[in-house]
């Protein structure tokens, strides 16, 4: 049987925290997030938190969550998260273990859901949306980023395919070949409204290197963002 939950535990031991959360996926949130609107005094979820560094920047906020949930299915990284917060002083997240297509929370419990790079890593994407969907309130948000496999690094996954290799994110246990297009329909399945979308980040794939970013790509984001790698769906339940 597989044992993902373990294999989260130690790729996490892997990495250090991202204390600065300034990953392209992070900034795309960023730019979406209208603090007074979705955080400020709001009851908020950040699930699949990995090791804290986001979770942490939205608890460290001048007008801060009401209430803040940051929750991941690895209980080392939550472990990691929960120490990191020590350290810094951070106060005020709810840390906890769950996974994103079981969500422990009830129906409606909160304003603001942000879930970065992680539904792509489940085995039943649309459950973790519509688990989503279901704990945000009427009129409650939901942040979701997600690899978008419809550009060049989705032309590179075939061609390590036909060249018998696996293709991971990092090593990564569920690598799920998300596409911008499957994503949205996934969250207007789960009932929710789409208000916008957006992806960045570009990349030459060269077999045994790091791919290179195409930056100048980034500047017509409304006509490249169909194929940006890192997309987000913004979406409001109704
Ligand atoms: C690529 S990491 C992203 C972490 C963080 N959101 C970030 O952007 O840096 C994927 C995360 O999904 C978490 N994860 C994997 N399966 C999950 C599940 N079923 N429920 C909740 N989180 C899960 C992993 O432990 C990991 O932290």
């Amino acid at each position: 049987m597989n044992n993902w939950r373990d294999d989260y535990d130690a790729w996490h031991d892997q990495f250090p925290v991202d204390a600065g959360a300034d990953t392209p996926w992070h900034d795309l949130v960023r730019e979406r997030l209208v603090l007074e609107r979705d955080i400020a005094g709001k009851r908020v979820l950040e699930i699949g938190c990995g090791r804290g560094g986001f979770a942490c920047w939205l608890a460290g906020l001048p007008r801060p969550p009401l209430r803040l949930a940051g929750a991941d299915f690895s209980p080392a990284a939550v472990q990691r998260a929960r120490a990191f917060a020590r350290e810094r002083g951070v106060r005020g997240v709810q840390w906890e273990v769950e996974d994103i297509q079981r969500i422990g929370h009830p129906d409606g419990t909160f304003d603001t859901v942000i879930s970065c790079e992680t539904i792509e890593h489940v085995p039943d994407p649309p459950r973790a949306v519509r688990e989503m969907a279901r704990v945000l309130k009427s009129g409650g948000r939901l942040l979701l980023t997600t690899p978008n496999y419809l550009g060049s690094m989705g032309l590179y996954r075939i061609y390590a395919r036909l060249r018998g290799r696996r293709y991971t994110e990092e090593g990564q246990p569920i690598n799920q070949v998300t596409m911008l297009p499957r994503t949205i329909a996934w969250v207007k399945r789960a009932g929710l409204e789409v208000s916008a979308i957006d992806g960045v980040g570009h990349y030459l794939p060269i077999p045994g290197r790091a791919p290179i970013r195409l930056r100048s790509w980034d500047g017509a984001r409304s006509f490249t963002r169909w194929l940006a790698l890192h997309s987000l769906v913004e979406a409001t339940k109704l």
